[in-house]
């Protein structure tokens, strides 16, 4: 025993002291034991708190009592749980490790006075604590495995709600960007707000330069690509009325060269900018005699692209506005910048159909087993780095995560910074739901930011069909697109085709449709196949019983996919499955009517029906209809309408209406919807995850774990997981239990049949 006691009052005491009295070393389950004794109802409670170099008094364990009696004399033996985070060492599955050496217990008494709350440790009538040593990071053992369903419960979607940061020390100098962006040249950049000043005198001085605005904007970019448009969007300033401001930055294509444009063409510079080189651009408004209005609290900022304007392809470095102007820019030394650089600067052109070969080379070789242990080959990661120079943006990914997580290397965050940029900018999706996960959650160095999430989400590569404001993609590529859990496949594939190929040519339209499904997606260990996808959507189609089949072979007749395109027999077709009954029909022809025959009219009335009739993608249509105000039955343009179109729609799951909405939701740019940046990226996330690229890539990782290839099957789902997704999550950690950790927790596992363990 190791008794402390206080006792300054007779009547109120508290002791507190340890059952093993070799107990100067706090592990897991440790258990204390605390006698208290006070004259009034009082409030105990026990603490374990550590306190690392950057953060002090972090509690990590509480347990609180209260006695209502008015005397009280008690004994709590209390055990002692603590978390991965000091136990283990840092590893795959734990990535927030706390380095303390030592952690404080302490506990403190306070009397319950009527209604009010019991205090803080520091604020209590009695307290006592006690300093204990906990193992050295060094000497942490790994995390065990029966703790790894554990692991995707943590590292699960957790938001905090308090998304409004006060910043101590009002500055006018404004970081609108800290950390690296990857920009796509895409419609989607980073929305930065900006709030009039707290300080009376800062706002006085503010509203006062107005009308003569002094300001300064730095930016640092770096091109991979030139302008592909006529203009790319560097910063811009959108006014409450939608309307650009005077703070504009935007690369344009002038025959081959890319100059910066400011607001008109007086702005304009000579000088054309360099490809992979950091360029910074400053911009200064000084004293300006014109008479221009600017607000900097009024609309938005816009880094990259908007709904106005494409962005520019590459990064943006730190970004630095100072609202009232300055002397001298200054920056702090950038090394993932400078990383940044010279990995592109390594890499060289050529030799590209090698990079998939070396990609899938590097993934059969990249772990030796040691001692249950991955390690991963000098050999391996070369050969990925030469896969991601020649733009195979997968092993950007699994570089980054590599580099992020110490699986099976050491740690590097700046590499795995510099590798998930880089698999960003190359506009691969699982690389920017990377990303966009790890700014929501501010994980592994990435700094917390929800503007910055909202970006990579949105930008996605599903989003792309609405560039160009086609009703195309949303018909039977998506609805089609097989939902994740599909992916719990068993070794009978070939039975469940060979069952269905048998009912399908007796007729049998259920069976028609899910084979002709299967072949086009190529599912269930298929191979793609078009062709004779169709014909099964054929059949089951010309049997006219089916209108949700005729719908899905008049679209592929539409689009002419795996059939000779032929409109005239489609529309034939779309029109029967709707007088029989089919909602997506009656989108179809609203889509048919408006983009293919260009009457409006009709079109609207359809898209009116279908909506009507509870389909979300009339829905949209409808609402693009009021954004455009093509009809010309309503030719004006109205956002609030078409935002409640979004909003059903939205509602529904719609994957593009959400696109939409969370573009509000991020600007609050309409009046009457105020900005949620957390929302906005809630419902992207949630969308992104039904992409079915997601999916192929759990199939295939299924499939090799079936063939049991570990290593493939676990690259693959580890290159999902770390987008975020909860399924891939949980089944990494029930591969690493049955192959990589021990054979303990083959009864866990979800993936397949549990008769036998399948490795070893
Ligand atoms: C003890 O009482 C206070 C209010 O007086 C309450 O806030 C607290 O939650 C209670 N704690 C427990 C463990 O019941
Ligand atoms: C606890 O650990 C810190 C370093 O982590 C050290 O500075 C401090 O002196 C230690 N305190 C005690 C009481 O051992
Ligand atoms: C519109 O999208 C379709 C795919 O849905 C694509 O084939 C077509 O090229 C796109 N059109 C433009 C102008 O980008
Ligand atoms: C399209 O289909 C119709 C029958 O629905 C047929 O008469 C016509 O010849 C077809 N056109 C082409 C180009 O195949
Ligand atoms: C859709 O709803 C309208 C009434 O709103 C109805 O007249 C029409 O028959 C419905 N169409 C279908 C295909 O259900
Ligand atoms: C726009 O649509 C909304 C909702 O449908 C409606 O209340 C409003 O009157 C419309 N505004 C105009 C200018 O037509």
């Amino acid at each position: 025993m190791i008794p402390v006691l206080f006792s300054l009052h007779s009547l109120n005491f508290i002791y507190l002291s340890f059952t093993s009295s070799r107990d100067t070393v706090l592990v897991d389950g440790s258990v204390v034991r605390v006698q208290y004794q006070c004259s009034k109802p009082c409030h105990l409670a026990v603490e374990v708190v550590v306190s690392t170099l950057k953060k002090t008094d972090l509690a990590v364990f509480r347990r609180n009592w209260n006695s209502s009696a008015t005397r009280v004399y008690r004994i709590h033996q209390v055990q002692l749980r603590l978390p991965p985070s000091i136990l283990y060492q840092h590893d795959f599955f734990n990535r927030r490790v706390l380095d303390a050496q030592n952690v404080t217990v302490r506990a403190w008494l306070d009397h319950l006075n009527d209604g009010s709350e019991p205090g803080t440790y520091h604020s209590s009538m009695l307290k006592i604590y006690k300093v204990l040593q906990i193992k050295p990071l060094s000497e942490r053992p790994t995390k065990p495995p029966t703790d790894c369903p554990s692991w995707s419960a943590q590292l699960m979607w957790q938001m905090t709600r308090n998304r409004i940061y006060h910043c101590p020390h009002e500055s006018d100098t404004m970081d609108l960007l800290k950390f690296p962006l990857a920009t796509t040249g895409e419609h989607f950049g980073v929305v930065r707000r900006f709030q009039p000043f707290i300080d009376r005198g800062l706002e006085r001085a503010r509203l006062h330069a107005v009308t003569q605005p002094s300001v300064t904007l730095s930016v640092w970019i770096y091109l991979l690509k030139w302008c592909h448009k006529k203009l790319c969007g560097i910063i811009h300033h959108v006014d409450r009325n939608n309307l650009y401001d005077s703070v504009l930055m935007q690369l344009t294509d002038t025959g081959g060269s890319q100059q910066l444009v400011g607001e008109d063409e007086a702005f304009q510079t000579s000088v054309a900018l360099p490809l992979r080189k950091w360029i910074r651009l400053d911009c200064y408004i000084q004293d300006s005699k014109d008479s221009i209005h600017y607000d900097d609290t009024d609309g938005y900022f816009v880094i990259g692209g908007s709904k106005h304007i494409s962005g520019i392809r590459g990064y943006f470095g730190p970004i630095k506005y100072y609202r009232f102007g300055t002397e001298e820019v200054k920056f702090s030394n950038q090394i993932t910048l400078q990383e940044l650089d010279k990995t592109h600067q390594e890499c060289s052109l050529g030799m590209k159909d090698l990079r998939g070969t070396l990609f899938e080379h590097a993934v059969s070789t990249i772990f030796t087993r040691d001692q249950a242990e991955i390690k991963i080959p000098t050999k391996s990661v070369a050969l990925l780095q030469v896969s991601s120079c020649f733009g195979y943006h997968k092993a950007s990914l699994l570089l980054a995560t590599i580099y992020l997580s110490g699986l099976g290397h050491a740690v590097d965050q700046q590499l795995g910074h510099v590798y998930s940029l880089i698999g960003a900018a190359g506009d691969n999706r699982f690389a920017l739901m990377h990303a966009g996960y790890k700014h929501t959650q501010g994980i592994d160095g990435f700094p917390k930011d929800l503007d910055m999430a909202y970006s990579y989400y949105s930008n996605t590569g599903v989003l792309k069909c609405l560039d160009n404001h086609s009703m195309d993609c949303h018909n039977i590529l998506y609805k089609h697109s097989p939902p994740l859990d599909v992916y719990r496949l068993t070794h009978k594939t070939r039975d469940v085709f060979q069952y269905l190929k048998f009912h399908a040519e007796r007729g049998d339209v259920e069976s028609q449709k899910r084979l002709g499904t299967m072949l086009y997606w190529g599912q269930h260990g298929l191979s793609k196949d078009q062709v004779s996808a169709v014909k099964w959507f054929e059949r089951s189609a010309m049997q006219m019983k089916d209108p949700s089949a005729m719908y899905d072979y008049s679209i592929l007749l539409m689009k002419g996919q795996g059939v000779k395109r032929n409109h005239t027999r489609g529309f034939q077709l779309l029109e029967k499955a709707a007088a029989m009954g089919s909602i997506n029909a009656l989108n179809g022809l609203g889509w048919y009517h408006g983009i293919i025959l260009n009457d409006h009219k009709t079109a609207a009335i359809y898209f009116e029906q279908a909506a009507l009739n509870g389909s979300a993608d009339g829905m949209f249509n409808l609402g693009i209809y009021h954004l455009s105000g093509i009809n010309p039955d309503s030719p004006w343009r109205n956002e609030t309408a078409a935002f409640h179109q979004f909003l059903n729609a939205a509602q529904l799951g719609h994957i593009a209406a959400s696109v939409e909405i969370a573009r509000y939701l991020s600007t609050g740019s309409l009046e009457g919807v105020s900005q949620d940046v957390e929302r906005a990226v809630i419902m992207l996330k949630t969308v992104c995850e039904q992409n079915g690229h997601l999916g192929f890539m759990i199939r295939e990782a299924l499939q090799a774990y079936l063939q049991g290839s570990w290593q493939e099957a676990f690259v693959k789902y580890v290159l999902v997981a770390e987008t975020g997704l909860g399924l891939a999550q949980s089944n990494v950690a029930h591969l690493c239990e049955v192959t990589i950790c021990s054979f303990s927790c083959c009864n866990l596992l979800r993936l397949s049949s549990t008769k036998q363990c399948p490795f070893f």
